[in-house]
């Protein structure tokens, strides 16, 4: 039997070029329920998910991102700005951002819609951070943080990207720079001894 949220997880792909078919309410409403269930820490839900439809403010912000994004944000009927509150959640803020982003992705994509998501969290806060220019462009605050970009609409074309495979990115009980450790290979684990009395050659990893 077909897992329907493995399937949507797993079919999910970026989409940069979209119909300009408008997305209906509900179903906008659907993928800003998804956003609001994403965890965070302490149940501090420290979001506002800002909705942008309007033509002018779309051409606005796609001028400032590159050539594809821009283009993903022009041709989508509207985007998703994610926007969390550092002053909730000092801690953890930016992946709260992200959780949501990716709820909100995946419930596009069981809906029939596509995505994109543009990473426009600045580490540095620089000034001429995409980050900066789009903020002013949607009037939000100085101290919330813009973690991500999200274009929804009706896909042109699939994406194809493939992922490494299990193998290459799991561990079992330790961690390993070697990247032959297949699923349910263990290795016996071995106490790290002191680094002074241990010549490097017999570390396990
Ligand atoms: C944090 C983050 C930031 C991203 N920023 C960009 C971006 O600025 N431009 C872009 O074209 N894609 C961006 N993406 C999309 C990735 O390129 C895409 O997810 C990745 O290539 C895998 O492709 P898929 O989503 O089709 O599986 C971003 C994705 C994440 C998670």
């Amino acid at each position: 039997m077909v897992n329907a949220t493995m399937d949507t997880i797993k079919k999910r792909r970026s989409i940069t070029n979209f119909l300009s078919k408008q997305i209906d309410d509900k179903k906008l409403n659907s993928i800003l329920e998804a956003g609001r269930w994403a965890p965070s820490w302490a149940n501090k839900q420290p979001w506002k998910f800002i909705v942008v439809s309007d033509e002018t403010i779309r051409s606005m912000v796609s001028r400032i991102v590159p050539s594809v994004f821009g283009y993903a944000i022009r041709t989508a009927p509207l985007f998703i700005a994610v926007c969390v509150n550092p002053d909730l959640d000092p801690y953890h803020y930016v992946e709260e951002g992200a959780a949501a982003t990716q709820n909100m992705a995946l419930a596009a994509h069981s809906l029939g819609l596509g995505t994109i998501w543009m990473g426009t969290f600045s580490l540095k806060d620089e000034r001429d951070s995409n980050e900066k220019k789009i903020k002013g462009i949607l009037k939000i605050p100085k101290k919330w943080r813009l973690i991500s970009v999200l274009p929804v609409g009706y896909p042109k074309f699939q994406g194809h990207k493939t992922r490494k495979e299990l193998e290459d990115i799991v561990n079992w009980n330790y961690f390993s720079e070697r990247n032959d450790l297949k699923p349910r290979q263990e290795i016996e684990y071995k106490e790290p001894r002191k680094k002074s009395m241990t010549p490097s050659s017999s570390l396990p990893y």
